[in-house]
């Protein structure tokens, strides 16, 4: 497992930042695809992109999609596309059409669906799995990532590029790429922070018995994790 660990949540999530913008501007002129995660964490990733890199980066080269949603309108607080859109996109210069949000309005089945095509029509194709650029992951203090939660195991092996998931806390529906989109990604970064999520990355990165009951396990050890020091309590980093 390869990890980053810095001394505080903002350091880790700048850091992060920074690296997500080098592979941007080492990509020269190709077009760069990137799935975002939903929850708190990366507001402090968006600033630092609004803040410091609003022209040091060409946006239109950029296609934003998401790793999850939360199945409500875009103008629900709950809304990752909401948040990220004025956390990030009223900061910068990037096109509304590089921004391919879920329909969280939409029912959720018909919607997966409709996702999973407008994924498969735009990104390069690997053994028939859409191959992202970038996709930035969180974890749960339960070792959930994406919205592939600990009851539903087996979204991680879905033959479907988008699944319907479910908070399995409030019973809120999901829209979520699955494990082997996921895993397929160029590069793939995990940003965790906190002390809750201290032991089970410990269970991960130690491979303790039981760490396959988180799905953020079942990730693959190509995955950076970009760590603050609570949450790597327990994790020897680099
Ligand atoms: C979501 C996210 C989810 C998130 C984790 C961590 O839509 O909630 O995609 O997987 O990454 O719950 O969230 P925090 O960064 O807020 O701890």
């Amino acid at each position: 497992m390869q990890s980053k660990i810095f001394e505080t949540k903002e350091a880790t999530a700048a850091a992060l930042a920074e690296q997500v913008i080098q592979l941007i501007q080492k990509a020269n002129n190709k077009e760069i695809n990137i799935a975002l995660s939903g929850g708190s964490t990366p507001f402090i990733m968006f600033a630092v992109w609004a803040d410091r890199h609003k022209t040091t980066v060409d946006w239109s080269r950029v296609h934003f999609y998401w790793v999850d949603e939360r199945c409500v309108a875009p103008d629900d607080a709950e809304s990752n596309f909401g948040n990220t859109q004025k956390n990030l996109f009223d900061q910068i210069p990037i096109p509304s059409e590089n921004i391919h949000r879920v329909l969280g309005e939409a029912h959720p089945a018909t919607e997966a669906k409709r996702y999973s095509t407008e994924i498969e029509e735009n990104l390069p194709l690997f053994g028939g799995i859409p191959v992202f650029d970038i996709i930035l992951l969180g974890m749960g203090d339960d070792g959930h990532t994406a919205s592939i939660f600990p009851p539903m195991l087996h979204l991680l092996e879905a033959r479907e590029t988008v699944v319907v998931g479910e908070n399995p806390y409030s019973g809120q529906q999901r829209i979520t790429l699955s494990g082997p989109v996921i895993n397929k990604a160029e590069y793939i970064f995990f940003l965790v922070t906190g002390a809750g999520k201290a032991s089970v990355l410990e269970s991960i990165f130690k491979q303790k018995p039981g760490a396959e009951k988180y799905p953020a396990s079942h990730i693959t050890d190509r995955a950076v994790w970009y760590l603050d020091a609570d949450a790597a309590h327990h994790v020897a980093g680099e």
